[in-house]
């Protein structure tokens, strides 16, 4: 196979930027003040702190206003409660996001299903899925309709298309599967949704002509797994130990980049495919919370 076409996420993110800043400023101009996103830190897991400091930057970069809320991960499930309570409630905020993994003695549902949906900017509350699973207007989750965006942007055939999407989170996963099942561009895939229960893996994948992996484990889809010419859209995100680096790790997806790349005929990057295009979503979802 020839060398595989890099879906990037950078390029197509900033380009989608330089319209959600054209975005922002017609709604500063409308209302006196531009989109404001919050985003909810709870204690300080260093991979959780790095994504929500990427969101803080890229609402600078297109010109809304954010607020970075940091709690401590002591805080008890009633006091974020009331926190989440108090951002529904406040008139400057268009949306915020309350980023996962919460402290294990903090019930996540209980979290997201006190989230307003109108403000449920990352698209997980029960009503913006249930209008996700619908067809119906809301907030997609940030993830899949970024990898969406990116598939939009370099014109990936997907109708009548096989896809297989591996690993079923509520965040990633599931809504992956149904947003490529639905009637549109992207869409009208063949759906399969593997999962870590799923018997001879490899003969599920090896059938897919969009092969999305998002099964959380580094390097967990090899070359011998992947149709010739697939296109193939890595989730993953793993920090490895690498003393050779200056930073002591190195960034790799939950495909072996190394073996896959020799047979696909496109391929996102890790760091810069999906990571960049979850982030525009965000901002995407954000805009739209200030038309409503
Ligand atoms: N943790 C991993 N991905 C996400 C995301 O898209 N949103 C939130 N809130 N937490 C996450």
């Amino acid at each position: 196979m020839a060398t595989p076409l890099i879906l990037d996420g950078k390029r197509c993110g900033d380009a989608l930027k330089a319209e959600i800043a054209q975005g922002a400023r017609k709604v500063g101009d409308r209302r006196g003040r531009p989109p404001h996103l919050a985003a909810v830190l709870v204690g300080d897991d260093g991979a959780s702190r790095t994504y929500v400091e990427a969101k803080v930057k890229a609402c600078a970069k297109v010109g809304f206003r954010s607020s970075l809320i940091e709690l401590p991960a002591s805080i008890t499930e009633d006091d974020l409660l009331d926190k989440v309570r108090a951002l529904n409630a406040d008139a400057d905020l268009d949306g915020f996001i309350v980023q996962l993994p919460l402290p294990t003695h903090i019930d996540a549902d209980r979290v997201i299903n006190t989230i307003d949906p109108r403000k449920d900017v990352d698209g997980f509350h029960p009503v913006n899925v249930g209008n996700m699973v619908l067809g119906l207007p809301g907030f997609l989750p940030a993830t899949p309709s970024g990898i969406c965006e990116l598939l939009k942007y370099y014109q990936v055939g997907t109708e009548g298309r096989h896809c297989v999407v591996v690993g079923r989170s509520n965040i990633v996963g599931t809504p992956m599967s149904i947003l490529m099942s639905r009637n549109t561009y992207p869409g009208n895939c063949t759906v399969t949704l593997a999962h870590s229960r799923t018997k001879d893996l490899g003969s599920i994948t090896r059938q897919a002509d969009i092969l999305v992996v998002a099964i959380g484990k580094p390097g967990f889809i090899t070359g011998d797994m992947v149709k010739e010419g697939a296109v193939v859209v890595d989730v993953g995100i793993h920090r490895i130990p690498d003393t050779g680096r200056k930073s002591g790790y190195r960034l790799v997806g939950d495909v072996d980049h190394a073996s896959v790349t020799a047979r696909c005929s496109a391929i996102t990057p890790v760091p810069g495919g999906v990571g960049p295009m979850t982030i525009t979503s965000l901002l995407l979802n954000t805009l739209l919370a200030c038309s409503s």
